[in-house]
């Protein structure tokens, strides 16, 4: 079972990269199935139906979110829409579904979000004990995980917590991808960030000028996507089976 994993798809940047560089990776890797994580996809925040719709037409599988996934003010009914997995360890009542299952073949893949919590604003529940309790009743061939989280050390703590227990860990939300992508003692396929798709010098995806003159004053805006400028790919290749994990990073 082959998984290409795409990380966050970066507002309308991050969708034209999508569009120049989806096709051929495609054609060179031949993944069974397609998870993207969509947290920054519409305006930086969330998804939309109309870009939904788009995505499941250009042939993804499976969508994931994160600290974002619930800015929008549509993201209720969005969130219900089949093959979107919202964060898991939102607590109770938090709309949207807690994994995805996929069927490829005889074959069932589950795609769980989970977000991390350390440097992350949102009062959410223990990604750890999140987990154990979705792995007790979830019953599928192979099993993966995208945890959006900020810490590398919360994603190595959750990397050796599930090591034989889930097939793949990949990290999202930090934008930069991470030169560790690797195969722990029990077989679990892991890389702690897979970087962003979008522009390749902004502010992980936010406009420069902004970012700079918010650094050098402290003031906080609101982040203005970097409009131009080269374009950048990132995402992972999970051969499940096999036990191998490879990094893709295109780039203008
Ligand atoms: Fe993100
Ligand atoms: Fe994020």
């Amino acid at each position: 079972m082959r998984i290409l994993f795409i990380g966050d798809v970066y507002m309308e940047q991050g969708r034209k990269a999508l569009k120049k560089y989806f096709d051929q990776v495609k054609a060179d890797t031949k993944p069974h199935l397609v998870v993207l994580n969509a947290e920054n996809i519409a305006n930086g925040n969330g998804i939309t139906l109309e870009i939904y719709k788009e995505l499941m037409a250009m042939g993804i599988h499976a969508l994931t979110l994160g600290n974002h996934a619930y800015t929008r003010r549509d993201a209720p009914e969005v969130l219900e829409l089949p093959y979107i997995a919202r964060p898991a360890n939102y607590g109770p009542g938090a709309k949207g579904r807690e994994y995805v299952t996929l069927q490829f073949n005889d074959k069932k893949v589950t795609v769980i979000n989970l977000l991390g919590r350390v440097f992350m604003r949102d009062q959410i529940d223990n990604p750890f004990t999140k987990i154990d309790e979705l792995l007790g009743r979830i019953n599928s061939d192979y099993v993966i995980v995208d945890f959006h989280a900020e810490a590398t050390s919360e994603k190595y703590a959750m990397a050796n917590y599930l090591d034989g227990r889930v097939d793949a860990l990949v990290g999202t939300h930090t934008h930069v991808p991470t030169a560790d992508a690797c195969v722990f003692p029990q077989g679990l396929l892991y890389m702690t960030d897979v970087g962003m798709t979008g522009v390749r010098y902004g502010i992980i995806g936010g406009e420069i000028r902004q970012g700079i003159r918010k650094f050098l004053s402290g003031v906080p805006e609101r982040v203005n996507p970097e409009p131009v400028g080269a374009l950048q790919f990132n995402a992972v290749l999970l051969d499940l089976d096999a036990k191998k994990i490879e990094a893709i990073h295109l780039f203008e």
